[in-house]
């Protein structure tokens, strides 16, 4: 999950591709460099290990040797390593051996060892250890002089996923690009052409965007004219997608991290989301419910996704069987698609993403589609790949999520779940005044999430003081709380690097509490009325071993140990209210350890790749 930006028109390409960068650096952040067609003709490539200042400095002291770094067109790329370390010489962009052509790359080629020993076989002598320099040998091999033409003979030979981003030597204000699996994007604007793999790099200049699909190429004009090719090369017609929302890349809002300033942002995201799906003490979808057609016809509901999106999924089931009883499952979208799950035309598949372009996701979302699956997607990205080969889509209203440790968009992951719950429940003929009741709790939970957010962070940071220094640490819940367990160990190791888990909380004692010692801290949570004295008692045994126990629970101090209590809710939305300290503990951790909070290491924002 690389970040890919290209500009050619009547500006200064340079500034432009490293403010692009800055506003894709979260999608992956451990080297960088850019391309670009200078004054005289020539292809000028400035690359760096590390972060993108790293980038910046290695321009100035460029400019500063008298460089000349004036020039319309050109690449950047800033790099999540996949094959070989995170070095200057795996920066993107790579140049095939003569210098015909200059490549950036978003994608895995899964073949290219074998490429790689063809072109070497054939004399081509490489420069990195990377997947994408065999594409720059390889159109450079197969190169006729026209690259559309080049590019329509070398991409079939590649097998894997790419976003690619290309320049020709001999066509200096022109740019080509061409789509397999990970996102891409072209727009034309009156200061010229851009391709990008993302939104966030492209809204400044426009909100009118095309999204490339697998298979498909293009031809940018520094003069605005974008040209379009099926794998065939025949020329396309494509339809621009609006972005409706001003997504611009946020600014901290005064916050020291974008993760803590996207915690406090979460009772508006909650608003946000649920205002459009509430009227008259019900839920209605709008457009969502074309999944939702026949719902005697759906016999079961399969959530779908990754990493804290799974977690989502997770709670999203509970919720489902218990408002509406239809059978529901979560499955890890990369595990479901080698199982072999029953999934057919009585199956509604809800992919949960908040980026809507991870690559096990959008592949899952397929094959559910080829099983006969309805689909229907909670994403917070509009007009991302997932989102556009939905059957529908509900969307989270969070805004741009900029911190890769997702808060506010899990937040409101939870509550458009909790909204498609109660709607499965009232197409399915469930008890009306039930529903009425719990369609209310979820009215007010805005403003419940923001007493939360206030009374609990304090105890939050005190408790993060005792953390920061351990090296393991235990969530235990049962029905949703184990659901808030496993989120909250996903966010404590994500950021802060202390080894986390979470446990069902009556499995403890089935093997792991024999790592449990003097000292080893167990977070408890015991939100869910029906089975907190059940969890108190797992607590207890933890208790027993030694273990430094904290409790989180919304009961009145139901240990003597450390707890923080919560204010009563509806059971059904514990979930959405333990996650909140949950997120500031982990913050916390993580800054008192000095961690850096919005780009954990080895991360990404949106992994698109396999
Ligand atoms: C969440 O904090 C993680 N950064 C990660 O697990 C994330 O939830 C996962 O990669 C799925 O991303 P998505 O929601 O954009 O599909």
């Amino acid at each position: 999950m690389c970040g890919i930006i290209g500009y050619a028109g009547t500006e200064e390409a340079c500034p432009i591709l490293l403010d692009g960068l800055e506003r894709l650096e979260y999608r992956g952040y451990d080297s960088t460099g850019l391309a670009l067609f200078t004054k005289d003709g020539g292809l000028l490539r400035l690359r760096a290990a590390g972060r993108l200042s790293a980038l910046r400095r290695c321009v100035t002291q460029r400019l500063e040797q008298g460089a000349d770094l004036h020039g319309n067109a050109g690449l950047g790329h800033t790099r999540w390593a996949t094959h070989g370390a995170p070095t200057k010489e795996n920066a993107h962009p790579h140049r095939s051996q003569e210098g015909k052509y200059t490549v950036v790359h978003n994608g895995i080629i899964e073949n290219y060892a074998k490429l790689r020993g063809e072109l070497e076989a054939a004399g081509i002598r490489f420069a990195s250890q990377t997947d994408t320099e065999v594409i720059a040998h390889l159109l450079e091999q197969l190169d006729t002089g026209n690259p559309l033409e080049t590019l329509r003979r070398a991409l079939p030979r590649l097998e894997g996923s790419y976003a690619l981003g290309v320049l020709y030597h001999a066509q200096p204000g022109t740019l080509y690009c061409a789509r397999r699996q990970s996102p891409l994007l072209a727009a034309s604007c009156v200061r010229g052409v851009l391709l990008a793999s993302d939104a966030a790099a492209i809204l400044p200049f426009t909100r009118t965007m095309f999204r490339l699909e697998d298979g498909e190429m293009a031809q940018l004009h520094a003069n605005g004219a974008i040209f379009f090719f099926d794998a065939q090369g025949r020329a396309l017609q494509k339809a621009a997608t609006e972005i409706a929302r001003h997504t611009t890349a946020a600014d901290k809002g005064g916050y020291v991290h974008f993760m803590r300033k996207e915690i406090a942002e979460q009772p508006e995201c909650l608003a946000r989301t649920l205002a459009p799906l509430l009227s008259g003490g019900e839920i209605h979808l709008g457009e969502s419910e074309a999944a939702l057609e026949n719902p005697g016809g759906i016999r079961r509901v399969l959530f779908l996704g990754c990493g804290s999106a799974h977690h989502a999924g997770i709670t999203g089931r509970m919720l489902v069987e218990e408002l509406s009883g239809i059978p529901a499952s979560a499955e890890l979208a990369s595990e479901f698609r080698s199982a072999a799950t029953a999934v057919d035309r009585h199956t509604l598949a809800v992919i949960i993403s908040q980026s809507g372009e991870t690559a096990d996701s959008l592949q899952a979302l397929r094959l559910a589609k080829e099983k006969g699956a309805r689909t229907l997607s909670v994403i917070n990205v509009e007009g991302s790949s997932i989102a556009a080969e939905s059957g529908s889509v509900l969307y989270t209203r969070a805004g741009l999520e900029v911190a890769v440790a997702t808060t506010k968009a899990y937040s409101a992951q939870l509550a458009a779940l909790c909204a498609l719950a109660a709607r499965l429940g009232a197409l399915r003929g469930q008890d009306p005044a039930r529903l009425r009741d719990f369609v209310r709790s979820l009215a007010a939970l805005p403003e419940l999430a923001r007493e939360v957010l206030a009374d609990t962070e304090a105890t939050a940071h005190a408790w993060a003081q005792e953390l920061q220094s351990v090296q393991h640490a235990y969530f235990l819940g049962r029905n949703l709380d184990y659901a808030t367990a496993m989120e909250s160990a996903l966010k404590l190791k994500e950021i802060s690097y202390i080894h986390a888990e979470a446990y069902a909380a009556g499995e403890l004692k089935h093997g792991t509490l024999s790592l449990i010692e003097p000292g080893t801290p167990v977070v408890a949570l015991c939100c869910r009325p029906e089975v907190i004295p059940k969890t108190l008692g797992n607590a207890q045994e933890a208790l027993a071993r030694g273990a430094k126990l904290f409790c989180v629970t919304n009961r009145q101090n139901p240990l003597p140990e450390r707890c923080l209590t919560l204010p009563p809710c509806h059971p059904l939305l514990v979930a959405s209210l333990a996650v909140l300290p949950m997120q500031l503990l982990a913050y916390h951790c993580a800054d008192l350890r000095g961690c850096d909070v919005d780009k954990p290491r080895s991360l990404a924002k949106s992994v698109t790749v396999e």
